[in-house]
């Protein structure tokens, strides 16, 4: 396993649409380890692939206390079955340093998807996870939470997203 760099805003891998994966190899297996590891490191709930520079359909998620890999979800080529309700929340991304804002997101989700071996699995999320769940979802699409924002909070998230890279001695890219 390995710690992979994160990619940042501006980066045109996040806005990619990822592809559907079809061989459950031991390549898909080591991008899952990499994504956990990296996410634990990083002290994230949740990451998608394209944070790391790939386009495979995969995320993990891990809303845990124990955050030891024994309650991570792997999500391979995730597909919603159903939303209801909607619930604000206060989100931010790993991509995105130096941003936290309100969304709205479906209070509840249930999603399809599957494991490292293909194997189909189902799983229905309310409160934190439901809203982790949307929001890796939206990466696998090239979409990212600031994108729910209105323009003028957008664009103030931008600006307090350049200068926390600024800070981090981090260059940032022209997106
Ligand atoms: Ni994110």
């Amino acid at each position: 396993m390995a710690v992979c760099e994160l990619r940042y805003l501006g980066d045109g891998v996040l806005r990619q649409r990822t592809e559907p994966v079809e061989r459950f190899d031991a390549g898909l297996g080591t991008l899952l380890d990499d994504l956990v590891e990296t996410m634990y490191e990083n002290a994230g709930v949740g990451l998608a692939a394209p944070q790391v520079g790939d386009t495979r359909r995969a995320t993990v998620v891990d809303v845990s206390e124990a955050r030891d890999g024994t309650e991570v979800l792997e999500l391979v080529n995730p597909v919603v079955v159903s939303k209801s309700g909607t619930v604000d929340s206060e989100e931010g991304c790993l991509s995105i340093p130096g941003v936290v804002e309100t969304i709205e997101r479906s209070a509840e989700i249930e999603v399809e998807y599957q494991d490292r071996h293909g194997e189909p699995h189902r799983v229905f999320g309310v409160d934190l996870l439901s809203r982790v769940l949307q929001h890796e979802l939206d990466h696998l699409d090239g979409i990212l939470f600031i994108d729910h924002l209105g323009t003028l909070r957008r664009d103030l998230a931008v600006r307090e997203f350049k200068s926390a890279m600024a800070e981090k001695g981090l260059p940032v890219g022209p997106g």
